[in-house]
């Protein structure tokens, strides 16, 4: 930044060369480990046909694993859950990475309105290419998948615009959102012209990979861990590679909200309300755990059509009577796998009380995460039980 002549900024990025080295090295060694090719490769070559009798995932990353739907289900039907775990998990993350991707655009343009960004901004643009490369895997397999065993969709979905819901199955109805699409493009306008709330979006992005990285890093130990990698299946390796670009990503946001923040001027009352505003959606959207899926915060009764659907599908052949019995069974009486999504829900929301830790603008109910951590089992229970009954 020339500092004879006026600038818009007080300080430079330039003159914080910590910060500036970190970002440097991190975007230099995306770029050379970048997954793309190998992802876009494992997408290409993917048939259903040749993965189609093993797991994809470690098994306790199954769907419905450790309840009664799965305890009753023959080797073959738990190949498919532990496939649909996959289908599932990253359907939604397809939805989060659509999302990314328009804020990675709208914060790059507010950011780049400032002096010495440019760094900032390639390295969104890397990531924003990538995540293109991620979500074409996720949907070519699951897609493939779903056609090729049920003829039909169950958790994939046709394309969609970055402002649909991003939790696929979430608490809402019609009016919650319309008022989430509203507040969603209000933030849009605001992310992609003040400085502060497109930086401050990097918090919510570091949140929310923060539990992506949980799961994720467990899933590709299934590839890295394996004796014959080659051998794994194209589903487990493209969670491998996933997880190696997002590592990345993880660090830009680390980096863009706890430290390249520090060069921008102190929040207004004004941009502190919407950056905790837009902390507390991200709170509200993590509110729940789903015993349908450990790792994914869906709101199980919105789920529960689904199940019912996949069991009455010949692959699982349940009358609707049947399939109404085991899914009251499974999700309205503890088991194992309910327990096992509340203690990921637990560590997440701990790991984000951690990250938030030390950021001066974040306000009480966010820092403690007060939202989500009123979430217990006697509460989901008493949740499903509920729209249960009423259904
Ligand atoms: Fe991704
Ligand atoms: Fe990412």
């Amino acid at each position: 930044m020339n500092p004879i002549l006026s600038q818009t900024a007080e300080k430079s990025l330039l003159d914080d060369t910590k910060t500036l080295k970190r970002l440097q090295m991190n975007h230099k060694k995306n770029l050379e480990q970048d997954h793309t090719k190998l992802l876009d490769a494992a997408a290409i070559g993917f048939r259903y046909e040749d993965c189609k009798d093993s797991y994809w995932n470690p098994e306790p990353f199954s769907l419905l694993w450790g309840t009664p739907i799965w305890d009753g289900a023959t080797q073959k039907q738990r190949v498919l859950l532990n496939q649909l775990y996959w289908v599932a998990y990253y359907s939604q993350i397809i939805s989060a990475e659509i999302a990314t991707i328009f804020f990675n655009q709208t914060a790059g343009a507010a950011l780049y309105g400032i002096e010495d960004f440019r760094l900032v901004c390639d390295t969104l643009d890397t990531e924003s290419s990538q995540e293109r490369a991620h979500i074409n895997a996720f949907k070519k397999v699951s897609e493939d998948m779903e056609a090729s065993v049920f003829g039909e969709r169950v958790f994939s979905y046709a394309m969609r615009g970055p402002y649909a819901e991003t939790m696929l199955h979430s608490d809402t109805d019609r009016l919650k959102s319309l008022w989430k699409g509203i507040q969603l493009r209000g933030y849009t306008v605001l992310s992609s012209s003040n400085a502060f709330v497109g930086c401050q979006y990097f918090t919510v992005r570091g949140v929310r990979t923060l539990n992506g990285k949980l799961v994720q890093h467990q899933l590709s130990h299934y590839y890295s861990k394996s004796a014959d990698k080659e051998a794994m299946p194209a589903p487990a390796k493209i969670s491998y590679y996933h997880f190696m670009d997002e590592s990345y990503h993880f660090n830009s946001s680390m980096l863009i909200s706890k430290d390249v923040i520090n060069t921008l001027k102190k929040p207004t009352a004004v941009e502190s309300t919407v950056a905790n505003m837009a902390l507390r959606g991200c709170q509200k959207d993590h509110e729940n755990f789903s015993t349908a899926i450990n790792g994914i915060f869906w709101y199980d009764p919105s789920v529960f059509p689904v199940i019912e659907k996949l069991l009455r599908l010949p692959a699982f052949g349940l009358s609707q009577k049947d399939a109404k019995e085991l899914i009251r069974r499974s999700f309205c009486e503890e088991n194992d796998g309910m327990h096992a999504s509340q203690a990921t829900h637990r560590t997440a929301c701990e790991s984000y009380k951690t990250y938030l830790a030390e950021l001066d603008y974040v306000w009480k109910e966010n820092k403690e995460m007060a939202i989500m951590s009123k979430s217990d089992i006697g509460r989901h229970l008493a949740q499903n039980r509920r729209a249960f009954a009423s259904a």
